[in-house]
């Protein structure tokens, strides 16, 4: 089976062909470029693509594919709110995710980024380097018996649960399916009381039409002054123009996201001042209490060793036929 990779970093390549040499059956080639409707005619002659986050796995990606004989896509994502699921069922194109790769590697950056938030680290880093020891502006609060208000309880709101327990927190969620598995120390309420009561706000849910700009200005006012919120799922689930209005209104102590609207639209990688002035998130690292990291919350050794293998079972399951949980329906 040969399979062309999109948008290859040296980190990918590394584990993808450390775990293929246990698969003789795959053959795998690299490409540089990122999936998208000018890049898609390049898988002519490959069984399968595999594509990221980042990737526009869209209509028009997905007819070209369909022209060109490719009959699966390999996401080495859990999200994949980037497919067009609807064209690919129309074409018969099977899509293949990595469900749950290590939620923990997510979720201990989510608590990565609430202590830097809260204890100003980033701010602190700066200061002693330019020799000001002083503690002015880095007052933070201690978590200990504050309230945790995770929205998204599946397997990485899980981990931040567990994780915002073991700081001896108490741990409120809100989900539309409850997580048996957490009862003994999490306590189910609806999504106005996590807002309402929580004073870190972390969000683990999926982007669909349900939960597309569910922080907004409205929900915004309904948090508690002086909330942590952490977004490390998909930009889209937050307002970006109304969550300005918000650090505006000095309703957060801190806002520290992994993820953000503008992310395909490689707002950093074409720096021209115009794309920056009209740019959300340039506005929003305006903000001293606002930290924003590049999509990093998969990023450490187990995860992408867990994404390889997947993916290439994943391979596996698609040539013998069978059915698979990572299967997108
Ligand atoms: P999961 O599928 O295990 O859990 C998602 C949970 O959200 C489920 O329990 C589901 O019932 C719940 N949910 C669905 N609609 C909801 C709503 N309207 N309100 C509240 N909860 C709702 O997914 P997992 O693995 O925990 O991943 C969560 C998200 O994290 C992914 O969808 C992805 O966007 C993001 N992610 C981010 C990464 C990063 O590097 N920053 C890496 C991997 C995933």
């Amino acid at each position: 089976m040969k399979i062309l990779f999109y948008d290859t970093k040296s980190y990918d390549q590394k584990s993808f062909e450390t775990t293929r040499n246990a698969y003789p059956e795959i053959e795998i080639e690299y490409l540089k470029s990122d999936l998208e409707p000018r890049t898609a005619a390049l898988a002519d002659g490959f069984d399968a693509v595999c594509a990221f986050v980042s990737s526009d796995v869209g209509t028009q990606t997905l007819e070209i594919l369909h022209t060109k004989g490719v009959k699966l896509i390999l996401l080495r994502s859990a999200g994949y709110n980037n497919v067009d699921m609807d064209t690919a069922h129309k074409y018969d194109i099977r899509v293949m995710r990595v469900p749950g790769y290590s939620p923990e590697a997510v979720a201990e950056h989510a608590m990565a980024l609430a202590l830097a938030c809260n204890r100003r680290l980033y701010k602190a880093y700066n200061k002693v380097r330019e020799n000001d020891f002083s503690l002015s502006g880095l007052m933070g609060f201690n978590l200990y018996q504050k309230t945790a208000g995770i929205i998204g309880t599946g397997k990485i709101g899980a981990a931040m649960c567990r994780i915002c327990h073991g700081f001896g927190m108490k741990v409120i969620a809100y989900d539309v399916y409850e997580n048996e598995s957490l009862k003994d120390f999490v306590e189910y309420v609806s999504l106005e009381k996590v807002l309402a009561e929580s004073d870190l706000i972390s969000l683990h849910c999926p982007l669909m039409d349900s939960t597309y700009h569910m922080i907004q200005l409205d929900t915004i006012k309904q948090m508690k002054d002086g909330v942590i919120l952490i977004n490390t799922s998909r930009g889209a689930l937050v307002k970006t123009e109304d969550l300005i209005e918000g650090i505006r209104m000095h309703k957060f102590a801190g806002v520290g996201l992994d993820v953000y609207e503008e992310e395909t639209d490689n707002v950093f990688e074409d720096r021209s001042d115009e794309i920056l002035e009209h740019s959300t998130t340039a506005r929003l690292l305006s903000f001293p209490n606002v930290m924003i990291t590049s999509h990093q919350g998969f990023f450490t050794r187990e995860a992408l060793q867990a994404i390889a293998e997947t993916t290439l079972q994943n391979a596996m399951d698609y040539m013998s036929g069978k059915k698979s949980p990572n299967d997108v329906d």
